[in-house]
């Protein structure tokens, strides 16, 4: 399996004409690039190789331990895998088997959860059925990833301190027929703030702290005017929230594979948790993507937005007119009226007491699905903050917020949930096991904001 790793290879060339060229582009300069002079090569993260000959078996092993690495300049004694941050990038074609080893050498327990893949509920590295790994031990998660999927990995005991400490990777599922784009990036976004504690890092609502991009600090790709550029964009802060724009950014895909049809939002909103596919054809002028402070607490102007992502392309040459996505078109499934389960979000920042009906994890009510009958659940959020809420198992679809179908079918395992808002999602049921639902700002899931749907 090829695999475009980009960081630089014309880093001559853009250099070279700038000076020769424009005039005009001195001012535009310091007017529109706040970006600090000396900026990182973006790179992607490093891949993990197959230790599988078998063609259609990726294995691997994730040894889990305490790393120390550099974040933005600053010193991180954090966690990380296969001492890597972040871990090392999985990708496979969907239909392949994966094989993954998890080795866990900290001083506590730790599992693997593989975010936004529907798998059998053994693999899903929750300890609610079955306990952590232990200290010193090792787990092997083998299951098919049979759809494609913009994933990731993480633990899901001792969660909220082990990805933030560093804890997580990416499992790219692509489907054989997208098109191959000259460059393809993998941006995992995620936010370092002051440390409550030491060695621990966070996010931080207002944002008002430093988004990395595979750790670096708003680095830069250069390609070549009329390349393609696609980035799979991953948000594993624990809190943050992307509100992404860019010149000419279109979304091609969500966390499940490709959109319908792509669409050219103003922002795209990733809440923790959330990935989605973009697309870039640069020409000759430079794109930034930006993100744009976002309060979950419905505060509007708040400041100025940061570049995460530089892409400067080289000074001549026409912009192409976007790769040729396999797109098909669907129409949101209508609400079937009938509503199987609910939850209701409530908490406050002040007590730190979140809940799903009431209740607190792991002291809930299970809500039970038969095995076969796509259901309805609606989720309702009567708190004064937004939840990103996540099911683990199974794909749905969101069939309307406050009423309002979407424009298009929207497949999703990770969606924001507005402040008192209603929404109504579409589960399949069909995959048997107890599910984890929750809301993915991890304090909050810490904080009790977790529940169980038993699919039988
Ligand atoms: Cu990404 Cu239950 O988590
Ligand atoms: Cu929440």
């Amino acid at each position: 399996m090829i695999w475009l790793l980009l960081a630089c290879t014309h880093s001559g060339d853009g250099v070279d004409s700038v000076g020769t060229e424009e005039t005009a582009a001195d001012t535009e300069e310091t007017a529109v690039d706040t970006a600090p002079p000396g900026r990182p090569a973006f790179a992607n993260p490093a891949l993990a190789e197959d230790q599988n000959p078998e063609p259609g078996v990726f294995e691997l092993t994730l040894s889990a331990a305490p790393h120390d690495f550099q974040v933005a300049g600053q010193q991180v004694s954090g966690y990380a895998y296969n001492g890597q941050n972040p871990g090392p990038l999985i990708q496979v074609e969907a239909g392949d088997i994966l094989t993954a080893t998890l080795q866990n050498g900290l001083e506590n327990g730790s599992t693997i959860h593989w975010h936004g893949a529907s798998v059998p509920w053994e693999m899903d590295g929750v300890p609610w059925m079955i306990g952590p790994v232990q200290a010193g031990e090792s787990k092997t998660y083998t299951f098919q990833l049979s759809e494609p999927i913009t994933g990731w990995y993480h633990p899901h005991f001792d969660t909220e301190r082990q990805v933030d400490l560093g804890l997580y990777g990416v499992l790219l599922v692509k489907d054989p027929a997208w098109p191959v784009a000259d460059h393809e990036l993998v941006l995992v976004a995620d936010t370092w703030g002051e440390a409550p504690e030491e060695g621990h890092h966070s996010g931080f609502v207002f944002q008002e702290n430093t988004w990395t991009i595979n750790g670096l600090e708003s680095p830069v790709l250069k390609v070549e005017a009329g390349q393609s550029v696609v980035a799979h964009v991953l948000n594993v802060s624990n809190m943050g929230y992307l509100s992404l724009s860019a010149e000419g950014m279109r979304v091609v895909g969500g966390e499940q594979g490709l959109l319908p049809a792509p669409t050219t939002p103003e922002r795209l909103l990733l809440g923790p948790g959330d990935r989605a596919i973009v697309e870039f054809s640069p020409g000759t002028q430079e794109i930034e993507l930006l993100t744009h402070p976002y309060s979950v607490a419905g505060a509007s102007e708040l400041g100025d937005p940061v570049s995460i992502l530089g892409i400067h392309p080289s000074t001549s040459g026409a912009a192409n007119a976007g790769l040729d996505w396999p797109f098909e078109s669907a129409a949101p499934t209508p609400d079937p009226g009938k509503t199987a389960v609910r939850y209701v979000f409530q908490g406050d920042e002040q007590t730190g007491q979140w809940r799903i009906n009431g209740e607190a994890f792991p002291d809930v009510t299970i809500e039970t699905l038969p095995e076969g009958v796509p259901a309805v659940i609606e989720v309702r959020n009567l708190s004064a903050t937004e939840h990103p809420f996540h099911l683990h198992g199974m794909s749905f679809e969101v069939l309307s917020v406050d009423g309002v179908p979407p424009d298009q079918r929207t497949i999703q395992d990770t969606v924001n949930i507005g402040i008192r808002q209603t929404l109504r999602i579409l589960v399949p049921a069909d995959n048997v096991g107890d599910w984890m639902a929750h809301c993915h700002i991890l304090p909050h899931a810490e904080g009790g904001m977790m529940t169980v749907l038993r699919v039988e």
